[in-house]
């Protein structure tokens, strides 16, 4: 079945949506945005074929099936809201919501209005860590001891974009924190329960470097280093027994080298391509909604969203919003 799209924002990301639709053969019907003249300009560069005056009108349209959000992740809750309990389906941007209360809200609203709720986080959509995950399950590395991930770009103190504005939820954790989190959180064999961490702010009081030490029931380890003002390469390594695993680029992963305890030799694996991980998204996202396979992870984006609302309750940094 095809199902009508509708994209709330029309921003970077947005914009590789649109993309991945058209490339994808899905139909992105719609679009919905704060300023309606970028709507225009958005409209026809995609050839879609409608534009709402104003936001709201995309949650009455009964034409749209998915409502794709990527608008700040502090307007994210109120989009989720009267998206859900209009009965559309939602694909909505990282970090999903600003902390665990706002996501079981949307869980529920999801439930009771018999939708599909899903954050767009290509990390679990990608083959490469599908086949991944098949080997590890296979025993064949023996058993996981350790996960160490990195992930830094460096984002000059602009107030007129997000990364360090806290009136847009702006921050490490939210922005990038939640990739090397649910990264963790994929290849762990369960929950992180003890966590340590560490935090230096930006001068506009949002977390912008910090360390994070985790460990789940089996003794699994994972330590995660993120900045918004320091480049790092975006690597993970998963360490077992018998071998370890490099992986690069990880939120849109293709590619990963194994090298072996034993004898050191090294494998490289291929697998999907980084270019189309919204594609893998949106395949994904329509067979959740068709009910034909759920492979949406938000068990894991639960898990995830409650360690980042935990860590930051711990450093004592809230936003607006939670205040
Ligand atoms: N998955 C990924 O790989 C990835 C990559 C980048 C970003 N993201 C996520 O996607 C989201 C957007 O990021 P982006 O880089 O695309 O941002 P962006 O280029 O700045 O675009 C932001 C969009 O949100 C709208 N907007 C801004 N402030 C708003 C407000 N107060 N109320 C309603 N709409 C507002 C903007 O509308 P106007 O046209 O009116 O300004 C624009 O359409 C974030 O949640 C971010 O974390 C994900």
């Amino acid at each position: 079945m095809k199902y009508n799209w509708a994209t709330l924002g029309c921003g970077v990301i947005a914009n590789q949506l649109a993309s991945a639709l058209q490339a994808q053969g899905s139909n992105l019907y719609s679009v919905a945005n704060r300023t309606y003249e970028k709507a225009i300009t958005f409209a026809d560069k995609y050839g879609i074929e409608k534009v709402y005056k104003s936001i709201d009108e995309v949650f009455t349209d009964e034409n749209v099936d998915i409502i794709y959000i990527s608008t700040p992740h502090n307007t994210h809750m109120e989009y989720l809201r009267k998206a859900l309990t209009a009965g559309k389906h939602v694909l909505c941007e990282k970090a999903i919501t600003l902390n665990s209360d706002e996501l079981e809200e949307a869980i529920e609203l999801s439930k009771k209005n018999h939708v599909v709720l899903a954050e767009a986080m290509t990390i679990y959509h990608m083959p490469i860590y599908n086949q991944l995950e098949k080997r590890i399950k296979s025993g064949e590395f023996g058993p996981l001891q350790l996960v160490q991930m990195n992930f830094g770009s460096y984002k000059e103190y602009d107030m007129s974009n997000r990364f360090f504005n806290p009136k847009l939820a702006g921050g490490a954790m939210l922005d990038i924190g939640v990739y090397a989190l649910s990264f963790v959180r994929r290849f762990m064999s369960s929950v992180p329960t003890d966590i340590l961490s560490q935090v230096k702010y930006a001068p506009t009081g949002v977390d912008e470097q910090a360390g994070i030490l985790l460990k789940n029931k089996e003794e699994e380890m994972a330590t995660i280093i993120i900045s918004l003002h320091s480049k790092q390469p975006k690597r993970g390594t998963l360490s077992f027994d018998k071998a370890y695993v490099e992986i690069f680029e990880y939120p849109r992963g293709q590619e990963a080298i194994i090298t072996y305890t034993e004898d050191g030799h090294k494998e490289i694996i291929t697998d999907g391509s980084t270019d189309k991980a919204l594609e893998y998204e949106i395949i994904d996202m329509e067979n959740a909604v068709s009910g034909e396979n759920d492979n949406m992870c938000l068990a894991y984006t639960k898990d995830v969203m409650k360690i980042m609302t935990d860590i930051r309750k711990e450093w004592g940094m809230f936003y607006p919003e939670e205040i």
